[in-house]
C-alpha cells in the first residue's frame, strides 16, 4: 500500500490505473478506523480492482462547539489496518491540502432541503461541509464506485443526491452498518461514553427494532411511534434529537406502501449517537 499526502501523488497513482482500463474504488473517512470502515473496504471489492482510502479530519463539517479538536486521531494504526484490509492507497492530506485558503471561505457544495432536515437540523452547517469536501475528493481520486456505510443514513441520501445532481459520474455503494454483539452500531465517537454509558447505549439499537416492528406489521400511527420511541430512550436517561420515521428514498413524510427507515440521534454524556433501521416486510 502507497501512503500519499497530496493531491499530484493521488492523481498520479489513479492516472496509472485508469490508463491500464483498471476500475478504482473509493472510501472517504475521517480515520480511527474500526470494523464499520473495513466492511466498506471489503463491499469496494465487488466494484473494482483498485481501492483507495482517505483519511481526513474535516473542519467544514464541524459547528464550533463540537469535537473537532479532540476527534480521535491514530494514522499509524489506520494505516496498518488499511493495508491489512488490502486497500492500494491511502491518502492522508493536512487540511491547508484540501482548503488551501482556510476551510472558512472556501467554495461550497451544498444540497438543500435535504441537508436541514434530521441531523441538520441540530448540526447546522454539518451537512454543507460533508458534501463541500466529498465533492472535493471525489474531484481529486476521480473514482469510477465509492462506498458510504449505511450507518450515516441521512448522509448516504444527500451523497446520492449531490452525484446525482452534479452529474458525477460515480457509482455510490451503500454498506451495511456493523454493530457490535449487543446491536450498538460502530462508531469513532463510542469512545466518549463511560463504562456505565456503553451499558446503556445498545437501548438505540432495541428501540429502533421495537418501532420498525410496528411498522413491519402494518401500523400506520407515525406520529405515534415517533413519541414511543422518544419516550423509550428518554426513559433510560439519554438526550434524543429525533426520532422520525421516513421515506428510505428521499427521507420524505412516510407513506404505508413506501420503503421505510426510522432514524434517530440521541445524545449520550459527552457523545451524540446516531443509527437508523430500515423496514423490511
Ligand atoms: P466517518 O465517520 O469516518 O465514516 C466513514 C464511512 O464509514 C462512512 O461512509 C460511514 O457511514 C461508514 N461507517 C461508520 N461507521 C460504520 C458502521 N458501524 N458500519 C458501517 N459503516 C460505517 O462519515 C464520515 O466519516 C465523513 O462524514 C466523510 C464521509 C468521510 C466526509 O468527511
Amino acid at each position: 500500500m502507497h501512503t500519499v499526502t497530496t493531491i499530484a501523488e493521488v492523481r498520479a497513482r489513479v492516472r496509472l490505473w485508469r490508463e491500464a482500463g483498471q476500475r478504482t474504488v473509493f472510501v472517504p473517512t475521517m480515520g480511527n478506523l474500526h470494523a464499520g470502515h473495513l466492511s466498506l473496504i471489503e463491499a469496494a471489492r465487488a466494484h473494482g480492482d483498485h481501492f483507495i482510502a482517505s483519511i481526513f479530519v474535516n473542519p467544514m463539517q464541524f459547528g464550533p462547539n463540537e469535537d473537532f479538536a479532540h476527534y480521535p486521531r491514530t494514522p499509524q494504526r489506520d494505516e496498518q489496518m488499511l493495508r491489512d484490509a488490502g486497500c492500494d492507497l491511502m491518502f492522508m492530506p493536512d487540511v491547508a491540502e484540501i482548503y488551501p485558503h482556510g476551510s472558512q471561505r472556501a467554495t461550497r457544495v451544498e444540497v438543500p432541503g435535504l441537508s436541514s432536515i434530521l441531523c441538520g437540523e441540530f448540526r447546522p452547517g454539518h451537512f454543507e461541509g460533508v458534501t463541500t469536501v466529498v465533492a472535493k475528493l471525489f474531484h481529486i481520486v476521480q473514482p469510477d464506485a465509492a462506498v458510504f456505510g449505511e450507518k450515516d443514513f441521512q448522509q448516504l441520501t444527500i451523497i446520492r443526491r449531490m452525484v446525482t445532481e452534479l452529474c458525477m459520474p460515480i457509482e455510490i455503494v451503500a454498506a451495511p452498518t456493523v454493530r457490535d454483539a449487543d446491536g450498538l452500531a460502530l462508531s469513532s465517537r463510542n469512545q466518549y461514553l463511560s463504562a456505565e454509558e456503553r451499558a446503556q447505549a445498545p437501548i438505540i439499537y432495541r428501540t429502533l427494532q421495537a418501532a420498525s416492528r410496528r411498522l413491519s406489521a402494518g401500523e400506520e400511527d407515525y406520529t405515534g411511534i415517533e413519541r414511543c420511541g422518544i419516550d423509550t430512550l428518554e426513559r433510560a436517561g439519554l438526550r434524543p434529537d429525533y426520532f422520525a420515521v421516513r421515506c428510505a428514498q428521499d427521507l420524505s413524510a412516510p407513506e404505508p406502501a413506501r420503503h421505510l427507515v426510522v432514524l434517530t440521534a440521541a445524545r449520550l454524556g459527552k457523545a451524540r449517537l446516531i443509527d437508523n433501521l430500515q423496514v423490511r416486510r
